[in-house]
């Protein structure tokens, strides 16, 4: 697990350094409490980011989601200058996620039904996107 962490932080670094990603961590004292991160992919789509951002469940629901989602959008902007366009996967059971993602410009783009298994039943996948 360690090792697989350990490379997982290598080719983040690696990628920042080469302005390919940005990656922004929250902290509560000395524990990091919250990650959020957009990459660049590769080849044809090295123009589309890729957002992910996950909070512990103790910082939900406080604002720092919202904060964090408007620090690395602008962030990105800042340090991915060849990026047009932002992607992301949402649970279509995610409210939460969803309410916040429109709030910062993201629109629907389609579903794919079905396509997690999450909690013993199949549910949708709702795709995203917001141009920069
Ligand atoms: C999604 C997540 C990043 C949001 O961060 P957060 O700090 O909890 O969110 P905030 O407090 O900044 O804002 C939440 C917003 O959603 C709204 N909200 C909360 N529960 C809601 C629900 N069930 N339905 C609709 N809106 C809801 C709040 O009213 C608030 O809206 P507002 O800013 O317009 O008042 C965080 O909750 C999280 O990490 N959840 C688990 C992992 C996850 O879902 N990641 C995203 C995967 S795609």
């Amino acid at each position: 697990m360690f090792e697989e962490e350990k490379k997982f932080v290598e080719s983040q670094l690696a990628k920042i350094k080469e302005q390919r990603a940005v990656f922004l961590v929250v902290e509560k004292g000395k524990k990091i409490v919250g990650a959020a991160q957009i990459n660049l992919k590769e080849k044809i789509h090295a123009h589309v980011g890729h957002l992910g951002i996950s909070l512990s469940k103790e910082v939900r629901d406080q604002g720092i989601g919202s904060k964090l989602l408007e620090s690395i959008l602008k962030q990105s902007v800042q340090e991915l200058p060849s990026m047009k366009l932002i992607d992301l996967e949402v649970f279509i059971i995610n409210d939460r996620a969803k309410h916040l993602y429109e709030k910062y410009g993201f629109k629907e783009l389609g579903r794919l039904p079905k396509s997690i298994f999450y909690k013993d039943e199949y549910v949708d996948e709702i795709y995203m996107y917001r141009e920069v």
